[in-house]
């Protein structure tokens, strides 16, 4: 195709503002689909996805426009994960564009994690066509809103484009946008090749399937190809593009979108942000921007029934299959047995795995605490040398004479709010040892920056984000680094037993303010037994807050003395269930509920 006719964009939105909606119109004026297949909404997926609203597998449509000027242009559009977590991948998907449609709901206005995303784009020298959507609702404002396009972001606003992508005003504007503003891709179909692995998924028919932008040369059906920073070769034997349906091509020539298939099991074999070129006269160095994603965030899992771990096994085997970013491994808990210690891009990700686990694969799971990963430094003893370890279990936290210092990841935060809400999310950052950066208004609205460190968020910093600004406060983070930190580990004990899954790491400042609220909790969650329980919160030897539940005096069916017997069975049956979801610690139960619960900051 010759290039000044291919068009490579994405489309960049906040959750909500329509970014789905008005992709499928696209495809469906550029003929992609007949009506009835168009019903169902065809870029999100995943039913996960859709029931949550987010997109987290890449997918990418090519499309076919036959624009004002009588000229059919090749249209790439480039669907990316909208989420903080999945940051990496969507810059290798910018990376693969030359522009980018700005969606925003003219009623909502510009968010926070909007702003990331633009600046990603606008850094990788996009040009960027500004689209005010939901135009038909009453209480839409685009003026407002390209007003605040122009003072927040900094871009033009004035040839914004108006859409209502629920009812199709507009989108022939949008496409003449896109061929008028956005530029061709470059590329030299003579020099060697280089394709960028732009994503990998796993289909139960194709195998892995790669999709690839096309810098220099060309890829075709039984060339030999490389993959750079994998190492491996392999045999394309399959090339094509999707209209949305798969369709098979010839060749994917420079500055094209599409995908490959080269007989490859696993994702992990096809990384994304790799460089594919021929095995024999390939291109001198790989593209830039290659990074190894790392999981930063790590919990237990383990199933609520014991004898349900197999099938856990089996689950957690065939996600990974789809997934190269989440890590396991296999984990035992004296309080929870048999279980895996899974990895993760950030708190979303662990959530969708955990949901998909016990949606898809019908698991009950017990979650313990998240975990970041922390640095830590040993000093030498007799026998062993100095060394630094990173460490992402409670249970391995080594002993404390040996740890000369420890260092625990930093991000900085985000945060956009109606100025109503800023108080308390200012004593939240706070409470979470934040420090404050950045403080501006723009409108009726704060945007706020903290520095925090990642422990102090993955609890439940979002949720109560979201719970004290009713919703309207978005969020948005980027790792920093490490810091020097004063953290401890915190042992939960109960009966004067610890319980492995609930203990956590904590920095000193706060310890014994989580312990006792967590000692509180779980005196609330763990049901009185026949003798007297204490809870107990400690660092090392030294108890740092407890609480003592008391012992049940009277049977439980004391109460129906005299009263007929089927009410007597009723209670005994329920108290029978009770202890069906529970774990048997020691000589204590403790309810599943109990090990997330407790964890929960006031
Ligand atoms: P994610 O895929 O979750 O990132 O969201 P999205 O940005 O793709 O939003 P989506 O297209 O799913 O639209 C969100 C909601 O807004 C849906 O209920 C749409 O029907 C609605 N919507 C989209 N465009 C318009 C519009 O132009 N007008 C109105 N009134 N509603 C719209």
């Amino acid at each position: 195709t010759d290039l000044s006719l291919i068009r490579n964009f994405s489309i960049i939105a906040h959750i909500d503002h329509g970014k789905s909606t008005l992709a499928d119109r696209l495809i469906q004026v550029c003929g992609g689909l007949t009506d009835r297949e168009m019903s169902e909404q065809v870029l999100d997926n995943m039913d996960i996805e859709r029931e949550r609203g987010i997109t987290i597998k890449a997918q990418t449509v090519r499309l076919s426009y036959t624009a004002k000027d009588g000229k059919t242009y090749e249209l790439n559009l480039m669907d990316t994960p909208g989420h903080v977590d999945f940051a990496y991948e969507v810059s290798r998907s910018l990376a693969a564009c030359e522009g980018a449609l700005l969606v925003v709901d003219a009623a909502q206005g510009v968010e926070a994690q909007t702003l990331a995303n633009v600046y990603q784009s606008i850094e990788h020298d996009h040009e960027i066509v500004p689209v005010i959507n939901k135009i038909d609702l009453p209480a839409a404002e685009p003026d407002k809103v390209k007003a605040e396009i122009e003072d927040i972001i900094g871009l033009d606003a004035s040839d914004a484009v108006l859409t209502s992508a629920k009812s199709g005003i507009g989108v022939e504007d949008v496409l003449e946008a896109l061929v008028k503003r956005i530029p061709p891709p470059t590329g030299d179909r003579d020099a060697p090749l280089k394709a960028m692995l732009v994503d990998s998924w796993y289909d139960p028919y194709l195998g892995v399937v790669i999709l690839v932008r096309v810098m220099d040369g060309w890829l075709k059906k039984g060339l030999e190809v490389r993959f750079m920073q994998g190492g491996t070769q392999h045999l394309v034997d399959r090339v094509g593009c999707f209209r949305p349906k798969r369709s098979d091509l010839d060749e994917i020539g420079p500055g094209e979108i599409g995908f490959i298939t080269a007989q490859i099991k696993e994702v992990e074999q096809a990384r994304v942000g790799d460089t594919i070129t021929t095995a024999r006269n390939g291109a001198p160095a790989p593209l830039k921007g290659y990074k190894e994603v790392q999981p930063v965030v790590f919990c237990g899992l383990f199933p609520v029934d014991a004898a349900d771990f197999e099938k856990l096994r089996e689950s957690i085997g065939k996600l990974r299959l789809n997934d190269a970013s989440f890590s396991y491994e296999m984990e035992s808990s004296a309080a929870l047995g048999f279980g895996f210690r899974a990895g993760f891009l950030g708190l979303l990700h662990l959530e969708i795995i955990q949901e998909r686990l016990s949606r898809e694969y019908d698991l009950d799971l017990i979650t313990t605490a998240p975990s970041v990963v922390y640095r830590v430094h040993l000093g030498h003893t007799k026998n062993e040398v100095a060394t630094t370890i990173d460490i992402h279990n409670p249970a391995d936290w080594p002993d404390v004479n040996r740890i000369e210092m420890i260092e625990e990841p930093w991000i900085k935060a985000t945060i956009y709010t109606p100025d109503e809400y800023l108080g308390p999310i200012l004593k939240l950052c706070q409470d979470r040892r934040g420090i404050q950066t950045n403080l501006t208004y723009v409108g009726g609205r704060a945007q706020v920056s903290y520095e925090l460190p990642l422990n102090e968020v993955v609890f439940d910093f979002y949720d109560r984000l979201k719970s004290i600004s009713r919703g309207y406060a978005s969020f948005d983070y980027e790792q920093i680094g490490l810091r020097e930190g004063d953290l401890v580990k915190m042992n939960i004990l109960v009966n004067n037993e610890p319980v492995d899954a609930l203990s956590l790491i904590v920095h000193r400042s706060v310890a014994e303010e989580r312990g006792r609220g967590m000692c509180e909790r779980l005196k609330d969650l763990i049901p009185r037994h026949l003798f007297k329980i204490p809870i107990q919160a400690a660092i090392g030897g030294k108890i740092i807050a407890r609480e003592t539940i008391a012992a049940l005096r009277k049977d439980v069916t004391a109460k129906c003395y005299g009263g007929d017997i089927t009410r007597k069975k009723k209670l005994l049956e329920k108290q029978k269930k009770g202890k069906a979801r529970m774990r048997e610690y020691g000589n204590v139960s403790i309810p599943q509920e109990a090990f997330i619960a407790a964890l929960r900051m006031g």
